[in-house]
Formats: C-alpha cells, sequence, structure tokens
C-alpha cells in the first residue's frame, strides 16, 4: 500500500470544478450558510466557461414575443426526442429566473436601446412551437458571456465565504461500502501535498471530455475527469455517443467562432459561392439546429463544393455587416478571426469546419443534479452524496443534440437546483461520516502506480492515438464499418494504460503525471463513446449514423447506459421521461405539442 501522509477537510459540501455549473452550485450552497469547498485544478476564472461566446438562452420576450413553453419544445425537438421532458421543462421554466438572478448578481450583460438585456437569435430557437420565425432568445454579454458570469460568480461566491482550494486536482470519488459518496482525495498540485476532503455532498462539476478528440474547441483541460472518477467507481455513463460537432471551428486550429455570428446575419458558403443551407433548411437555414448545419457542411465538402486549395472547408461570411455592429457584438471573434486565421472579419469570409464542441452524455442525474445509479427495480435509484452538473452531467435536458446557448443556462439553472437539493438534503446538525479507508488507499495506490509508471508507451503518444481513433471513427458521419473498427482501436488503445511511461517522479508541478491522470480519465468517456454508438442502430441527433439513417423511436427512443472497467464496457438502457412536471390543466405544455414527429428546420 502506497504510504502518502495527507491533511483531512471537512464540509457540508464540497464541489469539484470551478465552470459555470461549479460556481452555481458553490454559491448557491454557501449563500445558505453550508459549508461549502470548491476544488479546481485551474484557477476558477480560467475554467473552460470563459470560452463561451455567444449566450445564454432564456425566454424573456425582450426583442419579441417568446414563452417558456416555445423554449420547452425547442429544447425536445433540438434533442431529437431523446431529453428527459421533467428535465427540459425545469430548464425552460427556470432561465428567465436564473438569468435575472445573474443580472442581480452583477452580470454586464450588454443591452437594448431600452435599458433591458440584449437577446440575439441562436439556431434552433424559434417561435409558436417551430411554426413562427426565429426568436432572439440568446441574452448575450456582447460574443464574452461566459467570461461575464465566470468573474461574477466566483465573486459571488467569495463574497459567500466559499472557500477554493486552487490548482487541486481530484484523484477519485471517496465511496463507503454502502455506495454513499464521502467525498474525494485531492493533490494540490502547488506543493505536491496530499488532501482528503470528507463532505456530506460532493458535486462533480468537471466539464467535458472534448480532448479526448483531435480537434475540439474545449480547452486541453476538459480531460472528463468527473466521468472518469465515476467510471471507477462502478458508476454508469449515459449517451455518451452524442457528441456535438460545432459548425463553425476555425480551419485548422478548431478554435470557436460563435453561433452567434450566424446570429448577427453571418452566413455559410460553399466553392459556388451558394448559400446552401437555403437548400438543406429552407426555413431556419444557417440557424437550423447545429447538427443539421455541421452535417450539411460536411455534405458540401464531400461532394466537392468545399473552399480552400483542398476543397476540405466552408467560408463564414461577416463581411456584410456594419463594423460597427462587428466591433459592438462580436469583439472576441473578430480578434480570434485575425489571430487564428490571419482574415479581417470586415473585409473576408472565416475559413470554417465542423468541430467538437460538446458532449450530450455524462454522469446520469435527475434534475436536481442527484447521480443516478439505475437498477433494474428503479431506474432512478440515486447514489447518496453525489451530485452532478454542468457538462460532466446528463440530465437529461439535451437528449441526442443540445441548442446553441441552452449550455449555459444549463450550467446556472442545474447549478442552482443543485445549491437547493443540497439545502433539503444535507443535515447541518450531524458531523461528518466517518470515511471509508479502503476507499482512500485504492486512490492512493492507483496515484502512485501512474506515479512510478515504467512502460513503454509515453501519455502524449498514447493521447495521441486516442484523438485519432475517435477523430476518425466517431466522426459527424459514422457507419458500422468506422464504428467497428473504432471499438477495435480504441479497446487496444485503452489496454496500453498498463504499459504507461511516467518520467516525472516528483509531487510539485508534475505535468507529467498530471496529464497522465487526465489521460486515464479520457480514456473511459471515450471507450464508453465509441462502444455505445456502435450499439445504436438508428440515427438521432448528433449520430448520424449512414447504415441506418432514420430515427427508430420504437427500438432506440432510450437512453444508453455504459459502465466501464478497464477496456470493457457493458451497456444497458433506460427509458426516456416522457412525462412533464406539470399537466396541461396546472398551466403545463399539451402533450401533444411535444409528441415526436419528423425534425425538420
Ligand atoms: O456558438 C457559441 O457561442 C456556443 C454556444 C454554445 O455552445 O452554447
Amino acid at each position: 500500500m502506497a504510504a502518502y501522509e495527507y491533511e483531512t477537510h471537512e464540509y457540508d459540501c464540497i464541489v469539484v470544478g470551478a465552470g459555470g455549473s461549479g460556481l452555481r452550485a458553490t454559491l448557491g450552497m454557501a449563500e445558505q450558510g453550508l459549508r461549502t469547498a470548491c476544488i479546481t485544478k485551474v484557477f476558477p476564472t480560467r475554467s473552460h466557461t470563459v470560452a463561451a461566446q455567444g449566450g445564454i438562452a432564456a425566454s424573456l420576450g425582450n426583442m419579441g414575443p417568446d414563452h417558456w413553453q416555445w423554449h420547452m419544445y425547442d429544447t425536445v425537438k433540438g434533442s431529437d426526442w431523446l431529453g428527459d421532458t421533467d428535465a427540459m421543462e425545469y430548464l425552460a421554466r427556470e432561465a428567465p429566473k436564473a438569468v435575472y438572478e445573474l443580472e442581480h448578481y452583477g452580470v454586464p450583460f450588454s443591452r437594448t436601446e431600452a435599458g433591458k438585456i440584449y437577446q440575439r437569435p441562436f439556431g434552433g430557437h424559434t417561435t409558436e412551437f417551430g411554426e413562427g420565425p426565429p426568436v432572439q432568445r440568446t441574452c448575450a454579454a456582447a460574443d464574452r458571456t461566459g467570461h461575464a458570469i465566470l468573474h461574477t460568480l466566483y465573486g459571488q461566491s467569495l463574497k459567500n465565504s466559499a472557500e477554493f482550494y486552487i490548482e487541486y486536482f481530484a484523484i477519485d470519488l471517496i465511496m463507503a461500502e454502502d455506495g454513499t459518496c464521502q467525498g474525494v482525495v485531492a493533490w494540490c498540485l502547488d506543493d505536491g501535498s496530499i488532501h482528503v476532503f470528507n463532505a456530506k455532498m460532493t458535486v462533480l462539476a468537471t466539464g467535458g471530455y472534448g480532448r479526448a478528440y483531435f480537434s475540439a474547441t474545449s480547452a486541453h483541460t476538459c480531460t472528463g475527469d468527473g466521468g472518469g472518477m465515476v467510471a471507477r467507481a462502478g458508476l454508469p455513463l449515459q449517451d455518451m455517443e452524442f457528441v456535438q460537432f460545432h459548425p463553425t471551428g476555425i480551419y485548422g486550429s478548431g478554435c470557436l467562432i460563435t453561433e452567434g455570428a450566424r446570429g448577427e446575419g453571418g452566413y455559410l458558403t460553399n466553392s459556388d459561392g451558394e448559400r446552401f443551407m437555403e437548400r438543406y433548411a429552407p426555413t431556419y437555414k444557417d440557424l437550423a439546429s447545429r447538427d443539421v448545419v455541421s452535417r450539411c457542411m460536411t455534405m458540401e465538402i464531400r461532394e466537392g463544393r468545399g473552399v480552400g486549395a483542398e476543397g476540405d472547408h466552408i467560408h463564414l461570411h461577416l463581411n456584410h455587416l456594419p463594423p460597427e455592429t462587428l466591433a459592438e457584438r462580436l469583439p472576441g471573434i473578430s480578434e480570434s478571426a485575425r489571430i487564428f486565421a490571419g482574415v479581417d472579419l470586415t473585409k473576408e469570409p472565416i475559413p470554417v469546419l465542423p468541430t467538437v464542441h460538446y458532449n450530450m452524455g455524462g454522469i446520469p442525474t435527475n434534475y436536481w443534479g442527484e447521480v443516478l445509479n439505475p437498477t433494474k427495480k428503479n431506474p432512478d435509484a440515486v447514489t447518496p452524496g453525489l451530485m452532478a452538473v454542468g457538462e460532466a452531467g446528463c440530465a437529461s435536458v439535451h437528449g441526442a443534440n443540445r441548442l446553441g446557448s441552452n449550455s449555459l443556462i444549463d450550467l446556472v439553472v442545474f447549478g442552482r437546483a443543485a445549491g437547493i437539493r443540497a439545502g433539503e438534503v444535507v443535515d447541518r446538525t450531524k458531523g461528518n461520516p466517518s470515511l471509508n479507508q479502503a476507499s482512500i488507499d485504492a486512490a492512493l495506490d492507483r496515484f502512485d502506480t501512474l506515479r512510478h509508471a515504467d512502460g513503454g508507451v509515453a501519455t502524449a503518444e498514447l493521447r495521441l492515438e486516442m484523438q485519432k481513433a475517435m477523430q476518425a471513427d466517431a466522426a459527424v458521419f459514422r457507419t458500422d464499418k468506422t464504428l467497428g473498427e473504432g471499438v477495435k482501436k480504441m479497446t487496444d488503445i485503452a489496454a496500453k494504460m498498463n504499459d504507461i511511461k511516467v518520467t516525472d517522479r516528483s509531487l510539485v508541478w508534475n505535468s507529467d503525471l498530471m496529464e497522465t491522470l487526465e489521460l486515464e480519465n479520457l480514456m473511459p468517456n471515450a471507450l464508453a463513446t465509441i462502444v455505445s454508438a456502435e450499439a445504436r442502430k438508428e440515427s438521432r441527433g448528433a449520430h448520424a449514423h449512414e447504415d441506418y439513417p432514420d430515427r427508430d423511436d420504437k427500438t432506440w427512443r432510450k437512453h444508453t447506459l455504459a459502465v466501464v472497467d478497464g477496456k470493457d464496457v457493458t451497456l444497458n438502457y433506460r427509458g426516456v421521461h416522457l412525462d412533464p412536471l406539470t399537466t396541461e390543466d396546472q398551466g403545463g405544455i399539451e402533450m401533444k405539442k411535444i409528441a415526436p414527429k419528423a425534425r425538420v428546420y
């Protein structure tokens, strides 16, 4: 057994991760007087939410008529009827409240002439249950909305006496014999010390796992750490086959160009200069849902109508818009286009390509953020003491495809919900439980094994192998052949974790060891993705299967659950929640409005 000394800390609640959802949960818990700590591997305002550009969806109706039921309908349709109806209602209903709270906390939203929060159009957001024109529902702080939210929530969390453990890497969950989560074991990157956090409630807010792919808009820190910890605890990951490609990553660097660019009037063209989206989505055109736009761009390229010397990308035009609009509404991407594409977007189009952007799947939860451990008897059974929020979690509001700007609202609505729920279930009068020493020892043993790993494969080499396999075989379009090859490749790649080589044995700022721990987290996420995708014999949302081009609600309107053990993945399924929170007579949505139908834009 590895001998490491450690310091023990006791809290009511700990939150792992300091992005939008982690900070909103931290703030909500601290505001109620719960002793709360936030543990984060990067400085809070450097979390990946800082890169969120275009905005946050809420039916405020500042720019024209809107209604939470229209938002809910768009979310249901966007999810390709795989989202849980109760969670989607909760999201759409609570969204305005959550955004006004942000405003009152101090988020510097852009303003209309009348001084209201400015809202812009985004893909898939419509009026009149998909029958009316696009709606301006996405509340924006120019094109730096995530940045504004993150700074505000961090300040408010400090004001409410939340404690922060910054540049601490969570190694593993501490699980009691009875399956209750008791906290985490963490490593302080700065001085090499080990820490045990004993908590009555642990919230995983660790973000997505975009870095399982070669080209992603996600930060290098998006390594699915929560999913990795949950998989090692023997709990399932849900709907991992659904990976979102954002239509407009800058060609080459993958850097994000916000959908807000098309919301402000930007459009895509092929090598004939044709606005091809008019052909594929005659009503909403460039503002169709992003899985649809990404597929159309890929088809144009495949059919020989891509732009550039190699005909392998598409042009995004903003040069017809007034320079003042670009300066006021899109200053961030004006800078990104210049730095990463060498383009002055007031004069030339930006070269773009669909790029991995978001994971619809993650740790299954109910709409309070409580982590599910479904059993045959109870598909909604929860894991006591454990929550997951944000991109790490899967509530599931996005189902098979997320609408743009529904991510930031997911972060704050469900971060807030986790805080409310913790206030109800955490007993402040009781002391913290005694910890399961075997679980702590197992975490430290794993840490020590990796620290001294002396195999034949360098971490960076194996990571690249994984990223290339995922990029090639779990792409925008998939076939039985690519997915079958992908499963085989990924199984072999995961097995090589046993032959990993770490060269630095120190404990202080050992980035070699940290990247190896991150790779060990990415691996179960990647494996679950490819195996779940191979098994799903239909096309739905972001899972476009060329051998099964249609959606098959009879067989496949169900969530995939993947339990990963090393290189082995076992699949199970659980039913989609079909019932909303409120019935029609209680002011809820009419069921026939959200009944499955063909998804056209
Ligand atoms: O395009 C964007 O600004 C991204 C927004 C989102 O993913 O929600």
